[in-house]
């Protein structure tokens, strides 16, 4: 038996797709679905070309997780990635999943975290802080979201030169190359 992922996005889901080429025929390993809180998220047509199925869910399905969960259930999930998902995980579905959940941040934790700290933002605080490195952090999600625990770190180093737009592009390169790697050398470990 494979081990199912999920992958949630509230985007466009260029990470989601790089889950969905990495996973693709992988012998023991496969994305099973996409669950999303937006119906006009890009990582929908993403993953209608890999035939993978979506779920659209709007905030009250979102409240306690309860309906997340029998949905996972159903599909058998054993892990869920989050790959720029916006909203927060209810504490019911970080516990139904113990250092299950993975996410990625564009910063290298605890720098550059917390509150509103998400997409663009935090290139901005980066920018603005005058930083000459900034990276990425992937993590288990647990009941306070980015400190959970860190799986891997990557830093990327910036030029004066660099726009925000241009550190987003740089961590964007690094996390669609390490993301699914590191996710599957944790899943690999549960086999
Ligand atoms: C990425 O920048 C990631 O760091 C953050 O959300 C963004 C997702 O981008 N968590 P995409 O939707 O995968 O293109």
């Amino acid at each position: 038996m494979k081990k199912r992922i999920s992958v949630f996005a509230s985007g466009s889901g260029s990470n989601a797709e790089k889950f969905f080429e990495h996973f693709k025929d992988h012998p023991s390993i496969e994305i099973v679905s996409v669950f999303t809180n937006n119906k006009s998220a890009g990582v929908i047509a993403r993953a209608d070309r890999f035939s993978i199925p979506h779920h659209v869910f709007d905030r009250s399905y979102w409240a306690t997780g309860q309906k997340i969960i029998a949905l996972l259930d159903e599909e058998r999930v054993d892990f869920v990635v989050l790959a720029g998902f916006m909203l927060l995980i209810p504490e019911a579905l970080v516990t139904h999943y113990p250092n299950k959940i993975f996410n990625i941040h564009p910063a290298l934790l605890p720098k550059y975290g917390g509150q509103g700290m998400y997409g663009m933002n935090v290139h901005k605080a980066v920018k603005a802080a005058g930083e000459m490195e900034s990276g990425i952090t992937i993590h288990f999600v647990n009941e306070a979201y980015d400190k959970g625990e860190i799986l891997y770190q990557e830093s990327v180093s910036l030029s004066p030169s660099d726009s925000a737009e241009d550190i987003a592009k740089k961590i964007l390169a690094v996390e669609h190359k390490k993301y699914p790697k590191v996710v599957e050398r944790e899943v690999l470990k549960s086999i």
